[in-house]
């Protein structure tokens, strides 16, 4: 009788457990496309979320990170977030100008933030705030401003004074303020996808590039440009979007959550930020593929000279006011 009965909730046990399996919904997937290398603090700051996504939903969530432009090249990953195929991105700022949030190509402006602090003020604070509202009639929600870095610039040849650059085939992102800042320098911009870059330089169709030391140590720029400059002329940073669609269909107990992971993420990738690109410095000197220069006072006056101008020059494109304040909240 015993062992009857024992069988019995065994079975009806195994019953239920294999219903619970058949009934249990299917995870929802967010997919996250980026175009850096795994190691790099966006790179690292898409993995951990993935991990606080994945742990805080118990499973009911499930990241799938595409990294290196595996998926998308970055235009077309704008494309693919409106139209929902993918739920994230964390696009550099300059990347949505051509989304027609011309705001955004305020971070490009040379010389805007004297240094890190400055940046967080207005990425932190209320300007930031309502910079992330702009991109909600684009159908998207801003989520978070991730931290890269300030950029160098490299060619092969010295590039100690604006008259360096003189003729000079420099890739660009897509933004107008980095084309009036090459033209500024009496370079001929070009606008090309990130994951072309390495190619384009050592082939020769560009001559020359800028961006934060960690991406041009992952993906091997240095090892084809002959000169580095150490000009901290410009900053490079992210932010984190959704499509917005798929975020407000989220239920609200797992997008809470979601929220929360995307809160450390943050955290942690605007803390190792820093770091990576020294790091990536280092290495890059380590390697000795190529010649590091750090400005004397008097170029980085020289530099400062041509390339501040272009902060008036492009008013009209981003907003005097919006200029305007970020220089007061910088102060
Ligand atoms: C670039 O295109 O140079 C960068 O925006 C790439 C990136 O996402 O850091």
């Amino acid at each position: 009788m015993l062992l009857k009965s024992l069988l019995f909730a065994v079975s009806a046990a195994a019953l239920i457990s294999t219903n619970a399996s058949a009934q249990s919904p299917a995870p929802i997937v967010i997919k996250f496309s980026h175009v850096v290398a795994t190691d790099t603090p966006k790179g690292h700051a898409a993995l951990r979320f993935k991990e606080l996504a994945e742990k805080g939903t118990n499973g009911r969530v499930k990241v799938d990170v595409y990294a290196n432009s595996t998926l998308y090249k970055d235009k077309e990953e704008m494309e693919a977030l409106q139209l929902g195929a993918v739920q994230m991105l964390a696009p550099s700022l300059a990347k949505f100008g051509p989304l027609g949030v011309k705001e955004y190509e305020v971070f490009d402006l040379p010389y805007i933030f004297p240094n890190k602090a400055a940046l967080t003020k207005v990425t932190e604070g209320p300007i930031g705030k309502s910079m992330l509202k702009l991109l909600e009639p684009k159908g998207l929600v801003g989520l978070a401003f991730w931290d890269n870095g300030f950029k160098v610039m490299s060619a092969n040849k010295p590039l100690h004074t604006p008259a360096d650059f003189k003729g000079l085939k420099m890739r660009i992102q897509s933004s107008k303020v980095l084309d009036a800042q090459m033209r500024a320098l009496s370079a001929n911009p070009q606008v090309m996808a990130f994951s072309e870059v390495y190619q384009a330089l050592q082939t020769g169709v560009v001559d020359g590039t800028e961006n934060p030391p960690s991406n041009v140590y992952s993906q091997k720029m240095h090892e084809v440009q002959s000169n580095i400059t150490l000009s901290n002329h410009g900053y490079l940073g992210y932010v984190v979007v959704v499509n917005k669609k798929f975020w407000e269909g989220l239920p609200a107990d797992i997008r809470t959550i979601l929220e929360g992971a995307m809160k450390e993420a943050s955290k942690y990738a605007n803390e190792i930020a820093q770091k990576e690109n020294d790091d990536a410095m280092a290495a890059i000197e380590k390697s000795g593929k190529t010649k590091i220069y750090k400005l004397s006072a008097a170029e980085q006056a020289e530099w400062q000279r041509v390339l501040v101008p272009v902060q008036k020059e492009m008013e009209g494109r981003i907003g005097k006011d919006l200029i305007e304040s970020i220089n007061k909240a910088t102060k």
